[in-house]
């Protein structure tokens, strides 16, 4: 039930409609006896400042923010969060005083997925597939959590050798080195922790993988995936049949929303049980 004193939160993306995070939230909220809807907005980049003011003006506690806006609304907010400032992207608005504070809960989401999967990432070495906005985020992840290297594999070399100076100097130590993923083979004989945070095998593109060849699968122990849409991606499927161990996107889904909800709920956290609820709603859902 949501009363006249309810929390109202959402989501600011474009497009929205595909997103799981109305359900997530809204089923938290409902099995936690919680006073707080969660609504999807459709904002443009063009809108995107005229929706953050109007947010505030409305009183939403909070809002998550995704594709196109992570970076563009950093320059909106009150202030940001240390970690989300290092990842250089905001996905979650918090109301204080005055405006909206930022935090990235894309890292600490990969974080605890991993962790949840039993994945030790201090003293790894790890392969980093991608450069872009989602391998920010596990690039911290990995340098924060005391990976002993990270080598960044991307289709353009440039932007892997940005991110990895980007990372060498925010952590103030030379783990982070970056590659053409087309080089792949050049790779030292390793057992890699990999994450792939390219969009290569998300749905509707489910048969792609950003690498194909089965030798470079049998270098990696275990391949976490961010890709939620399919479940199991072409990329976990090939690390499975090279022997290795596969975690899936919807985890880092459902820790980054968990966290969001806790920073707008600061009251209790949501209980493990409703976690777990909470996944098999999602899976089904994603199944449908
Ligand atoms: P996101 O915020 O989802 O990470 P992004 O910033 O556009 O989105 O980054 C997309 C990532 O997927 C990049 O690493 C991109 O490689 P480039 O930097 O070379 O563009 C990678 N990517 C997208 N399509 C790809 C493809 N067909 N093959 C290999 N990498 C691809």
């Amino acid at each position: 039930m949501i009363s006249g004193k309810a929390k109202v939160c959402g989501l600011m993306a474009c497009p929205v409609e595909h997103s799981l995070s109305p359900l997530m939230h809204n089923f938290f909220a409902g099995e936690m006896g919680i006073d707080l809807a969660y609504v999807p907005f459709l904002v443009k980049s063009e809108n995107l400042k005229e929706a953050v003011l109007g947010a505030y003006a409305l009183n939403l506690t909070g809002v998550n923010v995704t594709v196109p806006h992570k970076q563009a609304v950093i320059p909106l907010l009150a202030g940001i969060d240390e970690a989300a400032e290092a990842v250089g992207a905001v996905n979650t608005l918090v109301r204080v005083e005055g405006g909206f504070w930022g935090y990235n809960t894309d890292a600490p989401g990969l974080k605890r997925a991993v962790k949840e999967a039993g994945v030790q990432v201090r003293g790894r070495d790890c392969l980093l597939i991608g450069a872009g906005g989602a391998a920010k985020a596990a690039a911290f992840m990995l340098g924060d959590e005391g990976a002993a290297s990270v080598t960044v594999l991307n289709r353009s070399a440039d932007r892997a050798w940005q991110l990895s100076e980007e990372m060498n100097r925010h952590f103030g130590r030379t783990f982070m080195t970056g590659m053409a993923l087309a080089d792949y083979e050049k790779l030292p004989a390793r057992r890699w922790l990999a994450v792939q945070t390219t969009s290569v095998g998300m749905y509707p593109h489910g048969d792609e993988a950003p690498v194909e060849d089965r030798a470079f699968y049998r270098t990696i122990d275990i391949g976490v995936d961010v890709i939620y849409t399919p479940a199991r991606t072409r990329f976990m499927a090939l690390v499975e049949e090279a022997g290795g161990r596969a975690v899936g996107g919807l985890d880092m889904l459902l820790y980054q929303g968990i966290q969001a909800f806790e920073l707008w709920n600061p009251e209790g956290k949501v209980p493990p049980e409703i976690v777990d609820k909470a996944r098999v709603m999602m899976r089904r859902e994603l199944e449908r």
